[in-house]
């Protein structure tokens, strides 16, 4: 009891034991700003042609940033459709309390899980009449009809029905009398790459394809109430051939542009920041190797920052030595390979940057922006894998 007393009124009892406890701004963190999402969605649907709907693309949590965030501020913003990837990430949401359609983008091909999704009112993605017919019996033995999307192939080579097949099938699936066809789609290869707008582009064969096919069963799916679509963002954002009655959008929404000549009318907003701590500081000689491998040598006397994430949170290890860390609008260098669960920071120019000192990884501050879009240029790689790569040990903080 002596010994408590000392502690200059420090009450060490007070101090909480459990993980709930811990501060999610304790190490490293991603703060997600929702009304960025939604200012976002907003903006894109005011490009839309007349009569276009805006689906948010909220897989893989909502690129990393949290699907359930993402899902109620692109909805906030008008986004009338959500899309995942799997099952498990519909009934996530549904169970959070999303009443939105939910288009599940990957394939169902058992029974039990097309009942699942059924039950849970998810729409599936039907890429063959095998998976046609289980969704009509399914339909059948509840006495209702199961809504789902149609995928034609026009390209991509990944889900969907063949595209010479179609017209024939489609004749035998509309008479099917326990499904609804809410959709018929298709999606893009290569929307993103410069030359889409070239007549002989794949983006436009496919598009042409996908115009064609739509011609032949013209008659029969416009007396329903279908939804065509085909564009993701870079499509969307192309030209508004691509629009349709319905656009998919994930990378514009969270507030990159994957186009590399972005319209200069267009003002997105990343909503994702990642920050971490700084948990040390070290001062090295001249001559002083950093970091595993030894591949940086301090050319002068240098002050380190210790920073609390790696590549275990999501880093990639191949952007070490390439990027930088902003402070107070100030940027500064990441020296030596990347670590698990650190990262070294060259701070010999700053004086105010102390251990438990906030340092922003990817966001903006000031003038000063760091997007994923560089990180997967320095990388080799695309802004969707970075976005995807983060990991659960990063807390979702929600900002507005
Ligand atoms: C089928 C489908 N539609 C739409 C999207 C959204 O694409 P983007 O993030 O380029 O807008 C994706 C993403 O991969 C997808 O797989």
């Amino acid at each position: 009891m002596q010994i408590r007393k000392s502690n200059q009124g420090f009450n060490f009892d007070k101090y909480p034991t459990f993980e709930k406890d811990i501060d999610p701004k304790q190490r490293a963190w991603i703060e997600v700003k929702g009304k960025a999402i939604e200012t976002n969605v907003r903006e894109l649907r005011s490009k839309l042609s007349k009569n276009c709907q805006l689906m948010a693309v909220v897989k893989a949590d909502g690129y990393g940033h949290d699907a359930k965030v993402v899902s109620d501020y692109a909805i906030k913003g008008g986004a009338l459709q959500l899309g995942v990837a799997t099952l498990k990430e519909g009934i996530k949401l549904r169970s959070s309390g999303v009443t939105k359609p939910i288009l599940i983008l990957g394939n169902l091909y058992t029974k039990r899980d097309l009942i699942i999704s059924f039950k849970n009112d998810l729409m599936p993605t039907i890429s063959s009449m095998r998976e046609c017919l289980i969704c009509n019996n399914i339909g059948r033995y509840f006495g209702l009809k199961f809504p789902l999307h149609l995928k034609v192939d026009t390209g991509m080579s990944r889900l969907g029905f063949e595209c010479n097949k179609f017209v024939q099938q489609f004749e035998k699936i509309k008479s099917f009398e326990n499904i609804t066809i809410e959709g018929i789609y298709s999606h893009l290869s290569s929307a993103d790459e410069e030359n889409s707008l070239n007549p002989k582009s794949s983006t436009q064969l496919q598009k042409i394809k996908f115009q064609e096919l739509l011609k032949q069963i013209n008659n029969i799916y416009k007396n329903h109430n279908i939804k065509i679509h085909l564009a993701n963002s870079a499509a969307m954002l192309l030209n508004k051939d691509f629009h349709f009655h319905m656009v998919r959008v994930g990378l514009s929404m969270y507030g990159y542009s994957p186009l590399s000549k972005m319209d200069g009318n267009l003002s997105l907003k990343p909503a994702l920041f990642l920050k971490a701590k700084v948990a040390f500081i070290r001062n090295i000689d001249k001559g002083v190797s950093v970091s595993y491998g030894g591949k940086f040598v301090s050319s002068r006397k240098t002050k380190l920052a210790v920073l609390s994430i790696g590549y275990a949170d999501g880093v990639p290890r191949s952007l070490s030595g390439k990027i930088k860390v902003i402070h107070n609008n100030k940027l500064y260098p990441q020296v030596g390979s990347i670590t698990m669960d650190q990262m070294m920071v060259d701070i010999t120019d700053s004086s105010e940057i102390k251990i438990g000192t906030t340092m922003l990884l990817l966001g903006s501050d000031g003038d000063k922006v760091i997007s994923p879009v560089d990180w997967a240029r320095e990388s080799n790689t695309i802004p969707w894998e970075i976005l995807c790569s983060f990991k659960n040990r990063l807390p979702r903080v929600q900002v507005d």
